[in-house]
């Protein structure tokens, strides 16, 4: 701060001895100049950031920003995200470059649109299925954390990584966070779906098996037998009856097959670095587990710099809660979790502070997308609460998928108790480390991310975002203009999901709305709103109620030409293809098919 303003006195003194020099003599001017150059980088530089501070992230999984106390929750018990704000930056409108996890993350890890990176996909699998499949983070692209790595930092991944593993054989770790520039992992590399937890949904009892084991042989006998009757011309069955058959009996087998557990054995596994450490997971000890990590990774490299990225499990379905917490809250199951997220939060930070760290490290908390409305389970909400914002999870176009809490702590050089509504990007994530850390972003690839240093210590006014472009998987969905000039933050919707119920802000019979096909509808012209009006997105714009209404859709129809000649075809990483479960990819303690190992056995399972 003192540094900037120092250099920009400094910077007005010579323009004006450079004018009078001007003036006079050339050769005065120009040593002057030379002077400058050398100087002033140095200056500027050595003052704003002397020192490379730690780095701890949180980041949420499908919390919506109504679930913090921060954000507006009275009811919810969050205090030590809560403490952040208070004692930090809050941002008011953060907004994620996708509505769900793989992409959403890839995009946070590199500070790019993940149509950029190949990790979106349209409606097949918006985010991977199978640990044992060949899609990921591609190799050649950068996460920040390989910057810092350069910069001399020891960095730690603690938690859900949900960005592949394995390319072409079982243990080539090609998408591994340590081949994405962690020194340290521990984690479940994959996501807590449903199929993780041993009770829920309770394993398929034993007659149930066995049916659906005599349905997959009788339809595949079938299926053999009416192949053999076509091929000798004894019956007229069309071909697709027999493949819609297969596809039937196809379907028994995998029921079959998975009543056995194996999707736990295949999906819900803890690894430390590349050594698989629980297969399958028990999922009950994982948050203890996760906490001691990340609270001994703190103690290992207080003497810095380091980065400890913190990616919780929390507050995902199946809303795995400790005993301590289940039952506490005043939202059932899930207020539990988020208020166990809150706990571990707030052990971290006091290893931070017992360590005199505070001072010297950057905190942030985010979510990756927003709250999962139609997370339902035995007639209790599930998912989280976006506010007043419109839609949640999933859904690209509406805020309440894509706006999520933003928190950043420095105590001593950021402000304490600021708000700021200024539109910023998890993107932004990328370039404001890498600055902090010294580094250089990537001069030969995009980024859409921008620094946010300046605006969070309050040396700008706007941030650099004019516009964002808000995609359904590879789809478009809305683009938002923040005028800088007269405030309106504009948004414009392509196309829009139809909800049902009609109005409920979510796809409740499908559980996810999809990004296209019959379930959505276009629009033109686009819906417009005005966020800086109608943030809750309640009342479209009309020429008639808008005399600017054209203007700005002609705008955005200008940008979002220009910013698609900057698209290029990359491999698609979620393509059919490499969403295939494959038994050769798959991770395997011990030998495949028969793999399961538990190594945790001697540790502490309560906090
Ligand atoms: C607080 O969060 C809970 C759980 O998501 C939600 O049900 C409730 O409506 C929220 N309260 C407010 C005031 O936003
Ligand atoms: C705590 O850290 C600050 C720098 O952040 C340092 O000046 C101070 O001496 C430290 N105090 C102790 C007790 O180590
Ligand atoms: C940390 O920063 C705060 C705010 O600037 C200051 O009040 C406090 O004394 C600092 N603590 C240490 C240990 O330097
Ligand atoms: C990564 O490799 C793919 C495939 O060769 C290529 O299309 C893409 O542009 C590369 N990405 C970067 C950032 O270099």
């Amino acid at each position: 701060m003192r540094g900037s303003l120092l250099a920009g006195f400094m910077t007005w003194q010579l323009l004006k001895v450079v004018m009078a020099c001007l003036a006079h003599s050339w050769t005065c001017s120009g040593l002057l100049l030379i002077w400058h150059l050398l100087l002033m980088p140095a200056i500027a530089k050595a003052t704003l950031v002397s020192y490379k501070p730690n780095i701890v992230i949180f980041l949420a999984d499908d919390l919506g920003i109504g679930d913090v106390g921060s954000y507006g929750n009275d009811t919810i018990r969050t205090p030590n995200i809560d403490r952040l704000a208070k004692e930090g930056v809050k941002l008011t409108q953060h907004i994620s470059a996708a509505p769900l996890c793989s992409p959403s993350r890839a995009a946070f890890l590199t500070g790019r649109y993940p149509i950029r990176s190949g990790t979106d996909q349209t409606d097949v699998f918006r985010v991977l299925q199978w640990l044992g499949s060949s899609g990921g983070l591609p190799a050649n692209e950068t996460t920040f954390a390989k910057i810092l790595q350069k910069q001399g930092y020891t960095t730690g991944l603690i938690g859900k990584w949900h960005q592949g593993v394995n390319c072409k054989y079982r243990n080539d770790h090609c998408h591994h966070p340590l081949n994405h520039g962690f020194d340290y992992y521990y984690g479940m590399p994959f996501s807590l779906m449903g199929d993780c937890r041993v009770t829920d949904p309770p394993e398929m009892n034993m007659p149930l098996r066995i049916k659906l084991w005599c349905y997959t042989q009788i339809i595949a006998l079938a299926v053999f037998t009416l192949i053999a009757a076509k091929l000798a011309h004894l019956v007229f069955i069309s071909w697709k009856f027999i493949f819609l058959l297969t596809l039937f009996g196809s379907l028994f087998f995998i029921s079959w097959f998975s009543s056995y557990g194996f999707i736990r054995y295949w999906n819900c596994i803890m690894m430390r670095n590349y050594e698989i450490t629980e297969q399958p997971m028990k999922v009950e000890r994982t948050a203890p587990l996760m906490l001691k990590e990340a609270m001994s990774f703190v103690e290992r490299n207080k003497e810095g710099p380091f980065l400890l990225f913190v990616s919780f499990l929390h507050v995902h379905t199946s809303l795995v809660t400790t005993e301590k917490f289940t039952g506490k809250s005043k939202h059932g199951l899930y207020g539990d979790n988020v208020e166990e997220m809150d706990f571990m939060i707030g052990r971290i930070l006091d290893v931070l502070d017992n360590n005199n760290l505070t001072n010297s490290t950057l905190v942030y908390f985010t979510s990756d997308n927003g709250g999962h409305l139609e997370a339902q389970e035995r007639n209790a909400r599930w998912g989280g609460w976006n506010g007043i914002y419109k839609g949640g999870k999933a859904i690209a176009g509406w805020e309440g998928g894509i706006r999520v809490p933003g928190l950043f702590r420095w105590m001593g050089v950021l402000p304490e108790h600021k708000v700021i509504d200024e539109p910023t990007s998890l993107m932004d994530v990328f370039p404001t480390l890498v600055n902090l850390a010294g580094g250089t972003v990537p001069q030969d690839r995009i980024i859409d991310g921008r620094d946010l240093m300046p605006l969070l210590q309050g040396l700008v006014q706007h941030s650099e975002h004019e516009f964002m472009f808000h995609y359904c998987g590879i789809l478009l969905h809305a683009v938002r203009w923040h005028q800088k000039d007269s405030g309106n933050v504009w948004k414009a919707h392509y196309v829009t999901p139809i909800f049902q119920p009609k109005g409920s802000g979510g796809c409740y019979d499908i559980r996810f709305c999809p990004c296209s096909g019959e379930r959505v509808e276009h629009h033109n012209p686009a819906l417009l709103f005005d966020l800086s009006r109608d943030p809750s997105e309640e009342v479209p714009l009309s020429p008639e109620t808008e005399p600017l209404f054209h203007m700005v859709l002609k705008k955005i129809e200008k940008v979002v030409e220009e910013h698609r000649t900057t698209l290029t075809p990359v491999p698609q990483q979620l393509s059919f293809y490499n969403s295939l479960w494959n038994p050769w990819l798959q991770p395997c303690c011990g030998t495949f098919p028969f793999c399961g190992c538990d190594k945790e056995k001697e540790k502490r399972e309560h906090f």
